[in-house]
């Protein structure tokens, strides 16, 4: 369909990369990295300029969310999926409320459905329809996704939760950009390959004292089994202490200081009014097109990280976007393959340029109308 479709040179992107995790790293990050030569990369995690590293990503966190003083924040390897199973195992104490609407939301759901001691309940919509999670209860943990990734749909609302209850809240590809008042969140976690531009493989765990209290008294109980490389007790004991638990990739810690840096230049409120921007941008762009429509109907749901747009099915997107692929100029806005939708998925990560999204729909016009 797209075999002679030849790019105006005008409406090529800056930067091809759109995708939603692994995000854009700013090449200046990269060349910043490579400058360290002999002195970061290749040292000890246990000595202090990888401490300090630690430290900067700490303290730069509490700075950007406004973090309580009396809040932890944990980092560890293994990512969000990982602590979807450290949380069933080492921080509900019998039963965790799911509110699901997605891939995501799902899997976290699926993970602790598994666990025989805990009882796991989901509350679920269709794909494309948001859901805000809701004080129930008979839980002793109320788990959220700040930003389902598969469907482009974020949270509206938290809710206040009593003492008894944590209110976990998955934010991976919404921390930093997506509204989030931290107080209200007694666990907010995060990979940081998203917003925060860094790679995978690492998680980030903001804790309350009373997410943390419950995590070290699970974790003091004898009887039940939790692997080592998911002990709460270790992993909060080292973060105390500006390390992570076990080994961690040095390189994503720097990205990941990078990032923060360049964030807290301009403020939390600047990057999430710039993430709204990107979102009007594109939605109202699709809206606007007889070709294209926003696949999140109901518009408090939808996300100002990652916007799904669903195209005219006589439009060939795989044709299209594996053309793109092959000549460098656009990746990864396919839409979510489970969901299976002739859908593109843009994300509008606070590195991504407005320029260059505006490039981007100026383009997807100008290669649909050669075709329709
Ligand atoms: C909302 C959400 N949760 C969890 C994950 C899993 O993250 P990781 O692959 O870093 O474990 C992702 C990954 O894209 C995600 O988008």
């Amino acid at each position: 369909m797209f075999e002679n479709y030849q790019a105006p040179k005008e409406l090529i992107p800056s930067d091809p990369r759109f995708g939603c995790g692994p995000s854009l790293i700013p090449v200046e990050y990269l060349t910043k990295l490579a400058a360290t030569g002999v002195h970061l990369m290749g040292t000890s995690h246990r000595k202090s300029p990888i401490k300090n590293l630690v430290k900067e990503v700490q303290e730069g966190l509490r700075t950007y969310f406004d973090v309580p003083k009396d809040y932890s924040i944990v980092l560890g390897n293994g990512g969000a999926t990982l602590l979807f199973d450290m949380i069933g195992l080492g921080v509900v104490e019998k039963s965790s409320l799911h509110f699901t609407c997605g891939e995501f939301s799902e899997k976290w759901y699926k993970a602790h459905k598994l666990i025989p001691w805990i009882k796991a309940t989901q509350n679920c919509v269709a794909t494309g329809e948001g859901i805000n999670p809701e004080m129930t209860s008979g839980h002793d943990m109320i788990c959220g996704t700040l930003n389902e990734t598969s469907t482009g749909v974020m949270l509206s609302k938290l809710p206040t939760v009593n003492s008894e209850t944590i209110l976990a809240i998955d934010a991976t590809s919404g921390a930093g950009q997506v509204p989030c008042d931290l107080k209200k969140v007694d666990l907010f976690f995060f990979s940081p390959q998203k917003v925060f531009a860094s790679e995978g493989g690492l998680f980030v765990a903001i804790m309350s004292p009373k997410a943390r209290a419950r995590a070290l008294k699970i974790a003091a109980e004898k009887g039940r089994y939790v692997p080592e490389i998911m002990n709460w007790a270790q992993a909060i004991d080292n973060s105390d202490k500006n390390q992570t638990y076990n080994t961690p990739a040095i390189a994503t810690l720097f990205l990941l200081r990078e990032q923060i840096v360049r964030m807290n230049q301009v403020g939390r409120k600047a990057v999430e009014a710039d993430g709204n921007k990107k979102a009007e941008l594109i939605y109202k762009w699709a809206e606007a097109r007889p070709y294209l429509s926003p696949y999140v109907k109901d518009a408090q749901f939808r996300s100002n990280v990652v916007a799904t747009i669903d195209v005219d099915a006589k439009v060939d997107t795989l044709a299209l976007l594996a053309l793109w692929e092959k000549q460098k100029i656009v990746y990864g806005i396919d839409g979510y393959r489970k969901l299976d939708r002739n859908q593109f998925r843009i994300s509008m990560f606070y590195n991504i340029r407005f320029e260059d999204l505006e490039r981007l729909t100026k383009l997807i016009d100008h290669a649909i109308k050669t075709v329709l």
